[in-house]
């Protein structure tokens, strides 16, 4: 029996956070999310939604056939084909759940769906009747329940549980309600709808008025027992409520509400942040809650004497609590193969065989350069590797020619997916424009540079580089990200992974006979 002081945290960077623009992550990448969520101790994990494509199917029939712990959760609209769909990847998951949708505001259903109130009705009773024929984990979301009329609304919740459902999810979709606006509408809804004490009340806020973290712990002020959000507060628009924060806010000031706690083992909340952000490519700001660079630093002396003599002066969270001392030194110059294994298997990267040998070979490119090889950069090296499986093109070789006052020259050769070479070649305003050229060219595609950045693994001269490169190939989005001792290797590999993205997801052929400049 779970305490009711518990609140259920479901995560879903794999769904609603990878709907974010920009971010495509292969099968490979969202197990390892995946793997490291269960470590995290969410209660469940939001896979995918495996109607919209074979690639979100085969993710979440990976995850939940190989990852241990949590509830592994697929979304499905009404309609009976997204709910077998749903099933027949979550299936296999020791605790499945199938997660139904409709829309319930007016807005949606006139213009959207444009259909009837009646026909919704219709729809929510006929899914959760489908989903409970195939899994006794069942919920059901009226979409924009917050825009909605709650009588409405409370009429479909009740059908939902009626028919079986055993967690009712009330999403804000829009991010448009407030915190005293939530906590009353959901106090109403359990008046309309008492059986509503029978289930598991869920919220799902969206962050459009920097709201969604105020909003969720509202709901569960109100009697709500299950938070959806996602890691660094990824998600459609603004995204949703950042995980780390409503798990801290609980950690820290549970007694403001009532109690209420998660069972997150929050010393895995750093590492998790870091691994979302460098596998999708998109940064924490430095000033955000929990995670960002800045979160546990202090700059003015009056605070750093503080802090020095006493954390709590101005500290109201230990970054221990986060697992914010990952930074140590692990390992040397000199340390073998199987203190690597060792050093990766306790920042719980099981690595083996042949995988092993090129973590090693990675271990010991980067030891010769760098005189302390940190937790940081063997998280960011096995983070690396984890993206080499994505089949496309490969950076074989680059030069770059440069000096004051003249245009920089790029040559590079790369390998096709059809394994011929070729090479690129061309000048550009700068180092990285002539770069991505030669790319380009060589590849004979002519993509948009939409962002690209560059970052420091750790702090220190010969930090590692780590870049993201985000491209527009004919209208298609592609990403890519990269760890390397030298920022242009970083950069040339980044641009040759979000080139490789955007061709599988345009599922465009390249052959030999289609690349550039020979
Ligand atoms: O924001 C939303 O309404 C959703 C639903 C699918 C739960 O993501
Ligand atoms: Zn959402």
């Amino acid at each position: 029996m779970k305490d009711p002081k518990q609140v259920l945290i479901f995560d879903t960077t794999l769904r609603d956070g990878e709907q974010s623009p920009g971010i495509s992550l292969n099968t490979a990448e969202k197990l390892e999310i995946a793997h490291q969520l269960a470590r995290l101790g969410v209660d469940v994990i939001e896979a995918g939604f495996p109607i919209t494509s074979p690639g979100d199917s085969e993710a979440v029939r990976s995850i939940a056939q190989q990852v241990e712990g949590p509830i592994i959760a697929g979304l499905a609209r009404t309609h009976k084909g997204d709910i077998d769909a749903a099933w027949e990847s979550v299936r296999f998951a020791a605790r499945p759940r199938i997660h139904t949708f409709i829309s319930t505001s007016d807005i949606h259903i006139i213009h959207q769906l444009q259909t009837t109130r009646e026909d919704v009705l219709g729809q929510a009773r006929a899914a959760v009747v489908h989903a409970r024929g195939l899994c006794e984990d069942v919920e059901f979301s009226p979409m924009d329940a917050t825009r909605a009329d709650i009588e409405f609304t409370a009429e479909v919740c009740a059908v939902a549980v009626e028919e079986g459902a055993t967690t009712i999810n009330i999403p804000d979709t829009v991010g448009y309600t407030t915190p005293d606006e939530y906590e009353a509408y959901l106090a109403r809804l359990y008046e309309l709808v008492p059986q509503l004490r029978d289930v598991v009340v869920s919220v799902h806020c969206h962050n459009d008025l920097g709201l969604a973290v105020a909003n969720s712990v509202a709901g569960a002020t109100a009697g709500a027992r299950q938070i959806e959000c996602a890691i660094n507060g990824l998600g459609e628009r603004a995204g949703n409520a950042a995980l780390e924060e409503v798990v801290m806010l609980l950690k820290t000031r549970g007694d403001a509400y009532g109690g209420l706690f998660t069972n997150c083992n929050t010393e895995e909340i750093a590492k998790t942040s870091r691994l979302v952000s460098r596998l999708t490519g998109y940064a924490v700001q430095p000033n955000k809650a929990v995670v960002g660079r800045n979160a546990f630093a202090h700059e003015s002396g009056i605070h750093q004497d503080g802090v020095l003599k006493e954390r709590t002066t101005y500290e109201i969270m230990d970054a221990r609590s986060i697992g914010l001392d990952a930074n140590s030194l692990v390992l040397g110059k000199h340390s073998g193969r199987h203190a690597l294994a060792d050093a990766l298997s306790q920042l719980g990267y099981s690595v083996e065989g042949q995988a092993l040998n090129q973590a090693f070979k990675r271990f010991k490119e980067i030891a010769d350069r760098k005189k302390q090889v940190t937790a940081m950069d063997l998280e960011a090296l096995v983070t690396d590797e984890i993206r080499h499986d994505e089949a496309g093109f490969a950076l074989e070789s680059f030069k770059v020619h440069t000096g004051s006052g003249e245009s920089p020259v790029a040559t590079v050769s790369v390998k096709l997916p059809d394994g011929n070479s070729a090479a690129g070649e061309a000048t550009g305003d700068g180092t990285f424009d002539a770069l991505f050229q030669a790319l380009s060219n060589a590849c004979g595609l002519a993509p948009a540079l939409r962002e690209f950045r560059v970052d420091a693994v750790t702090a220190g001269e010969d930090a590692l580089g780590e870049t993201s490169v985000v491209i527009d190939l004919n209208g298609v989005t592609g990403a890519g990200q990269a760890v390397a001792n030298d920022v242009v290797e970083a950069a040339a590999r980044a641009y040759i992974r979000a080139l490789s993205n955007a061709v599988s997801r345009a599922e465009l052929p390249i052959t030999s006979d289609l690349k550039g400049t020979p």
